[in-house]
This record gives structure tokens, C-alpha cells and sequence, in this order.
């Protein structure tokens, strides 16, 4: 009599044990970033809601970029990002207040950067991103787009006076 094939259920257990997780670890991250994302509130750092870039120059506080104080010490910087170049890109503020900075882009995803400071944003279009900061040392501080977005970038920078 022949001999049949040899009975190989190895090779499958073996590669079972190799398909199962990689079925198994992608499901869980997405679950996890799903959870963080909806059940937790964690989203993208900056950014906090949304503006049509082709209606800036009708929407508050876009149509209105610069500074403006909201309160005692207390300021709000609006800043509009386009190809190439910072509206306003040059700001003077007094020193020790509150600086609420909020920044879109009018066309393709830039940066706005003060180094020194916790200023590091993506401006991307249709988005509003928002941080804040005090500048407690009176001085010039140069902010730049630090996002490639084409042959001006290297342009794209302005500067912020801090009044003592
Ligand atoms: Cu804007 Cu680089």
C-alpha cells in the first residue's frame, strides 16, 4: 500500500498563530483611538473647531485679524495664514498679559511658531487652532510658518513687540 501524504496541521497552527494577532493589535489600536477620540475628548492639539477658508474675510474674528482686548490684561491674537504670508505680522502687546492666539489658514496647511515659547500650531484650512501664552520678558519675538507650504514659505514670518 502507499504511503498517503503526511498529516501536516502544524504549518497552519503556526500560521494561525501569526494571522490571528495581526488581525487582533490593529482591531485594538483602532478601538483605543476611537475610545480616546469620542469616549475621552482627545483630539488634535490646537485645534478647536471648524471655519469655511473661503468665507474668512465674513466670519468673526477672521474678517478682523490683529489684537484685541477681551479683558483686563487679557488679549485675543487673530491670526490669518495664506501663501505666503501672516495677517497681521507685526503685533505689539504688552508685557505679562494673557495672549489668546487664533490662527487659520486662507488656502494650504502652514505653521505659526514663536520659538522660545509653547507657540507651535498647525494652521490648516477649514480649521481653527488655539492656544495661549504670556510673554513675561518685554522684547522682540519672531514668529514663522514652520510647515512647508511652497517657494514663499521662507517668507512667512512676522514679529511680535513686547512692551514693557
Ligand atoms: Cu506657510 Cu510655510
Amino acid at each position: 500500500a502507499e504511503a498517503g501524504p503526511p498529516e501536516r496541521h502544524e504549518p497552519y497552527l503556526y500560521e494561525l498563530a501569526w494571522i490571528l494577532p495581526s488581525i487582533a493589535i490593529p482591531t485594538a489600536m483602532l478601538v483605543a483611538v476611537v475610545i480616546a477620540a469620542f469616549g475621552m475628548g482627545i483630539h488634535l492639539p490646537g485645534i478647536a473647531g471648524t471655519v469655511d477658508p473661503a468665507q474668512l474675510r465674513e466670519t468673526p474674528p477672521f474678517d478682523n485679524p490683529g489684537l484685541s482686548q477681551i479683558a483686563p490684561n487679557h488679549y485675543q491674537l487673530t491670526i490669518v495664514a495664506s501663501a505666503w504670508q501672516f495677517q497681521p505680522n507685526e503685533v505689539r502687546i504688552p508685557a505679562g498679559a494673557q495672549v489668546d492666539i487664533v490662527a487659520t489658514s486662507r488656502d494650504v496647511i502652514h505653521g505659526f511658531e514663536i520659538p522660545g515659547t509653547n507657540v507651535n500650531l498647525m494652521v490648516i484650512p477649514g480649521r481653527i487652532a488655539r492656544t495661549t501664552v504670556t510673554f513675561h520678558q518685554p522684547g522682540t519675538y519672531q514668529f514663522m510658518c514652520h510647515e512647508y507650504c511652497g517657494v514663499g514659505h521662507h517668507l512667512m514670518w512676522g514679529r511680535i513687540i513686547v512692551e514693557g
